[in-house]
């Protein structure tokens, strides 16, 4: 079936759509290059279906998402992807969506950041729904990455997301909290983070950070553009992108990014968990994004003895270990060390409120652990340590992690 791509009100693209496996089939007309997903190239005055479709299925749920099999069983689809194409790809981080070329559908009447939405297929997503005759799709939960259980819902008139933890520990929602509290010290611009119960459950829930005028832009899709030849490492092409996009911040704010991830041994910053927020209409690119999503750090999976001894910790997206990494950080000038002081506090403030899932010696894990690696960054800001920045020890795949158990 053929559907026109939109970005918001401009109309991008003519595609044919195969609906029984919602893949892309053919790109007929290109209209708006300049509007197509950042990264889709247009080769020969066509855009690039490959990178489309690439770009398309991306957009919907991974099938390495916690609880998918059963949740698609109960909405009887066999794919995530058909998921997609009953929102028409409408998503919260951005604003991309797909029009019927015989309907009379508005941007402006069904975009969700100015329209309700349903709440059925994040019940779903959740556990808590049930096999029923009809379900509403029309939600932002169709469009949401990421492979923990997750759910957008209005809250005071805000779109918030909430998102679950993993077992045993059910951590990950906690160290969002304790991430942005560390954040917060440090004047690193982030997403704040609360806890919330339900049903015995713990959720991280954070409030939307892109509105109707702007969106999030991957630094995967970001580094699609060009082609980084195997002399330059990660790092510097990303910084290499960003600064041709005329974004001059963008070393100071990846220091932070880097800075904070070795704090919390954050083990799971590829590529899709960080990025640019672009103007949706202008195309002006404003900034870095906020840090949002440090959920997988801080051991979230490991025994209290592996978090203070720091075994098998992984490291993303740039180097493949965290004591590499770190030597990107260009400047630790800014780091106010002394606005750290008491943060094991906020640290067992937080992890208080887990209840059975984490016990006295894994918060004293944790604690110490947090204090170790501030007192080896505070050795490494007062030496003079060499920016090192080669190919060496990149890391080599960009994948996220799954934690289907
Ligand atoms: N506060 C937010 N505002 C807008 N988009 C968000 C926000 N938080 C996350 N996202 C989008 O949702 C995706 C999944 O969320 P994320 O926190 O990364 O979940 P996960 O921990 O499962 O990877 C992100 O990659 C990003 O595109
Ligand atoms: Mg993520």
């Amino acid at each position: 079936m053929k559907y026109f791509l939109m970005h918001k009100n401009i109309t991008v693209a003519l595609l044919d759509i195969d609906e029984d496996i919602g893949f892309i089939q053919k790109v007929d007309e290109l209209y708006e290059e300049k509007h197509l997903p950042y990264g889709v190239k247009v080769k020969n005055g066509i855009s690039d279906r490959v990178a489309l479709n690439d770009w398309w299925v991306d957009r919907s749920i991974p099938a390495s998402r916690s609880g998918i099999v059963r949740a698609l069983e109960v909405l009887n689809l066999y794919s995530t992807r058909m998921l997609l194409l009953r929102c028409y790809g409408l998503s919260l981080s951005d604003q991309y969506w797909i029009k019927p070329i015989n309907g009379n559908l508005e941007w402006s009447k069904i975009n969700f950041f100015e329209n309700g939405f349903s709440e059925d297929v994040g019940d779903v997503l959740l556990g808590k729904g049930e096999k029923k005759g009809h379900f509403d799709f029309s939600s932002p939960d169709n469009t949401s990455d990421g492979c923990l259980k997750k759910r957008w819902k209005i809250v005071d008139g805000k779109r918030c997301l909430f998102k679950a933890g993993s077992n045993p520990f059910m951590q990950q929602p906690f160290n969002e909290v304790i991430a942005s509290k560390i954040a917060a010290r440090l004047d690193i611009p982030h997403v704040d983070y609360n806890i919330i119960w339900d049903d015995g459950v713990p959720y991280s829930v954070c409030e939307d950070f892109i509105d109707v005028n702007t969106e999030l832009v991957s630094a995967w899709r970001i580094m699609q553009m060009t082609k980084k030849d195997n002399s330059t490492s990660i790092y510097k092409h990303y910084i290499d992108c960003c600064e041709a996009l005329g974004l001059k911040d963008i070393v100071k704010a990846v220091d932070r990014m880097i800075v904070l991830d070795y704090i919390i041994a954050n083990e799971d910053r590829h590529q899709n968990n960080f990025g640019l927020i672009r103007n949706a209409v202008t195309l002006e690119w404003i900034a870095a994004a906020p840090i949002f999503d440090s959920g997988s750090s801080l051991g979230y999976d490991k025994i209290a003895s592996q978090i203070i001894t720091g075994v098998g910790l992984e490291c993303k997206p740039f180097k493949k270990k965290h004591e590499d990494q770190i030597k990107l950080v260009s400047s630790f000038e800014w780091i106010d060390f002394k606005a750290l002081d008491g943060v094991e506090e906020d640290i067992i403030s937080v992890l208080d409120q887990a209840g059975e899932y984490i016990d006295e010696i894994r918060k004293s894990a944790i604690v110490r652990s947090v204090l170790h690696r501030i007192n080896n960054l505070q050795k490494l800001a007062s030496t003079e340590i060499k920016f090192s920045d080669t190919p060496d020890g990149d890391v080599e795949r960009d994948i996220s992690e799954t934690y289907d158990k």
